[in-house]
């Protein structure tokens, strides 16, 4: 029986799929393992099942030379060295598709919560401070008829495109590939990132994180953005420098943001974006209903275990490290 090592409980039913087929380890935490406890638990682990919050780099990869397989319960691959994994004959898997339309709903609410001031009206509500109905009580900003910038229009981003057509928003994208029929279906309009931060009411950021969009909003951009704007990250905090953002709320050179993603996660409370009352701040849920990460994990799951077998499991990241050549490392191919 082949060996997996997983780094939090999952669903049931995924849960005991993986146990019946699988001599499997789970680290019993609430948190992720400690590094050491990943080297040990990888030690004779020819796969991993793993969540956003573990990193898999190369070294880990060194210390665990049966690994074959790492299974990532998520779409967002960043906290994985692929490239390593790739020269080490590892295949990485990961979960996009199951988990769309659950994080768009989760933008969109965001949208929806900046922009009529949701938090901040339930903490008054709650305060007692409610004296009368007031014609001047907490005004937001119309969500319908506005203009949604989005920056990368992949499948989570055209899924928040649709939801604005419902709005009868203006929709623009930017994006480093064109996509007419996604243009022409959705009647969104492409534009350079310049052009949209000038433009868009709401800019939400649908792009992996990577070399080339680690920090792609900062202080500059922000300054491109118009003062009676909003911000909406559901992809990487890494995305955005969060000094640079603090500063543009602060000064209200941009109106508010609504953040479900941080560089440092969990965000530390005494964290000055958290001192913002134009700030709503999630802990990292875009995907979090129980239907949705029960999609997950068993998509998780069919990776790992069709891998394990030697069959091509729908979701690699990594196809070349599918029966690639490995370096330095002992062990068949799956
Ligand atoms: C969540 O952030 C994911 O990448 O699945």
């Amino acid at each position: 029986m082949k060996r997996v090592y997983l780094t939090r409980r999952l669903p049931e039913e995924a849960g005991q799929r993986l146990a019946q087929a699988v001599e499997l380890e789970i680290w019993p935490g609430e948190v992720p393992p400690p590094r050491e406890e990943l080297v040990r638990g990888l030690e004779q682990a020819d796969g991993l099942l793993c969540l956003l919050t573990d990193q898999v780099d190369a070294s880990l990869m060194d210390a665990a030379p049966r690994l074959k397989v790492i299974s990532l319960c998520a779409v967002g691959y960043n906290n994985v060295d692929v490239p390593a994994a790739t020269q080490r004959g590892i295949l990485v898997t990961n979960t996009p598709g199951v988990l769309t339309e659950t994080t768009a709903d989760l933008a969109f609410a965001l949208i929806l919560a900046v922009a009529r001031r949701l938090v901040e009206g339930d903490r008054f509500t709650r305060s007692g401070a409610w004296q009368a109905w007031d014609p001047g009580l907490l005004l937001g900003q119309d969500v319908h008829g506005a203009c949604l910038g989005l920056v990368g229009l992949g499948r989570i981003g055209q899924a928040v495109a649709r939801r604005a057509q419902g709005f009868a928003m203006e929709v623009i994208y930017a994006s480093t590939s064109r996509k007419p029929a996604v243009e022409e279906a959705l009647g969104v309009r492409p534009a350079t990132l310049t052009e949209l931060l000038a433009r868009a009411d709401f800019v939400s950021l649908h792009v992996p994180l990577t070399a080339a969009t680690r920090g792609l909003i900062g202080r500059e951009e922000l300054a491109r953005m118009k003062p009676t704007a909003f911000l909406i990250n559901t992809s990487r905090g890494e995305v955005v420098d969060e000094e640079a953002l603090y500063a543009a709320l602060a000064a209200r050179a941009l109106h508010g943001a609504g953040l479900d993603v941080f560089h440092r996660e969990p965000v530390d409370p005494g964290h000055p974006l958290l001192t913002l009352d134009n700030v709503v701040a999630l802990p990292h849920l875009g995907s979090a209903t129980g239907a949705t990460r029960t999609r997950m994990a068993q998509l998780a799951v069919d990776n790992l275990l069709l891998a394990l077998s030697g069959r091509q499991p729908p979701h690699p990241v990594n196809p070349e490290g599918w029966g690639g050549n490995p370096v330095a490392r002992s062990g068949e191919r799956p």
